[in-house]
């Protein structure tokens, strides 16, 4: 059995996969996929980030097409960026980078729900929230669905797992929970005003972790066996890492996502999944 969930790999995989599938698309109707990002403000991680998506696009046949706006926007002309979008019919799919300078930041629901749910790859408009809980993964967020399909490509059984999610975010957590409880799996999800953390933790079989703390998992608080599935991010002393300490549980674990190299790609991955799926969906194509 391999030890290392590696997203990387797969998310290549997938990634010619889909490339293929969309150039025979483009053969038969001569469109192009078209997506949309929307940068407000020059944070270098979300530049970053946007490049990624970007480069990826690229490489499987997406057309990207970036807006950057202003640290300074107000509220009403990012909504007005937003609804010229909505209604570019070459656009097929739009994102808004997140997070958000300071000053707009608290209205990011609202910019959320602006973009139009046919066009919303992130899966965050509260249409395709609504229907997460009801188990349609149609336009679920990309990081649970790649952390689903790593699960799935390496065969872990979810079914009847105890499974532990140290986050409760409407990026990570609370999707992760309906696709878990779909799977049968037994949810506990945890967060800073959990109490006793480390019952949740020992208990898991499957653990996944996504708090942003270096080191935040050690061997003294697994389980035995315990599949591990780090999300984190975080850079030290420039470095990459998550929220495991990688070398010091890899003995004790059954299985485990590296940082980089897990869940990041397979993010993307699904990033381009989910605008081929509003591109088909346009098309009236299944
Ligand atoms: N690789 C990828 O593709 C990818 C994608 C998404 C996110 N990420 C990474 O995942 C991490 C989380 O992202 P996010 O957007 O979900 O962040 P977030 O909104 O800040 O959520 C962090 C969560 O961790 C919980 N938490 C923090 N410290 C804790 C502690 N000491 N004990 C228990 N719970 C704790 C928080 O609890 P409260 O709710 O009580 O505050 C919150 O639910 C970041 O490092 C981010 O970069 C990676």
């Amino acid at each position: 059995m391999e030890k290392i969930l590696d997203g990387k790999k797969l998310a290549e995989k997938l990634n010619l996969e889909l490339k293929n599938k969309i150039d025979e698309l483009i053969k038969r109707t001569k469109i192009k996929p078209k997506l949309a990002t929307i940068l407000v403000g020059e944070d270098p991680a979300s530049k970053v980030y946007v490049n990624i998506k970007h480069k990826t696009c690229t490489q499987v046949g997406i057309e990207s097409y970036q807006v950057n706006l202003s640290k300074d926007i107000n509220k009403t002309d990012l909504l007005n960026e937003i609804e010229k979008l909505n209604q570019d019919t070459d656009i097929h799919g739009i994102l808004l980078q997140l997070p958000l300078p300071l000053k707009i930041r608290d209205f990011t629901p609202q910019f959320l729900e602006k973009i139009s749910p046919i066009k919303d790859v992130d899966g965050f408009h509260p249409i395709n929230r609504g229907k997460l809980f009801d188990y349609n993964e149609e336009l679920a967020p990309c990081t649970p669905k790649g952390i689903i399909a790593l699960l799935e490509h390496y065969n872990v059984e979810i079914k009847g797992k105890d499974v532990t999610i140290i986050n409760r975010s409407n990026l990570v957590g609370k999707p992760l929970i309906f696709m878990l409880l779909k799977r049968n799996a037994t949810v506990s999800v945890c967060h800073t005003s959990t109490r006793k953390i480390d019952r949740y933790i020992k208990q898991a079989d499957i653990l996944i972790v996504a708090v942003s703390r270096p080191k935040f998992i050690q061997k003294e608080r697994i389980k035995e066996g315990v599949i591990i599935i780090d999300v984190g991010t975080n850079k030290v002393e420039g470095k990459l890492v998550g929220d495991v300490d990688f070398e010091d549980v890899l003995e004790k674990v059954s299985m485990i996502t590296p940082v980089p190299g897990g869940v990041g790609p397979m993010t993307v991955s699904y990033l381009l999944r989910n605008t081929f799926s509003v591109f088909k969906k346009k098309l009236n194509i299944n």
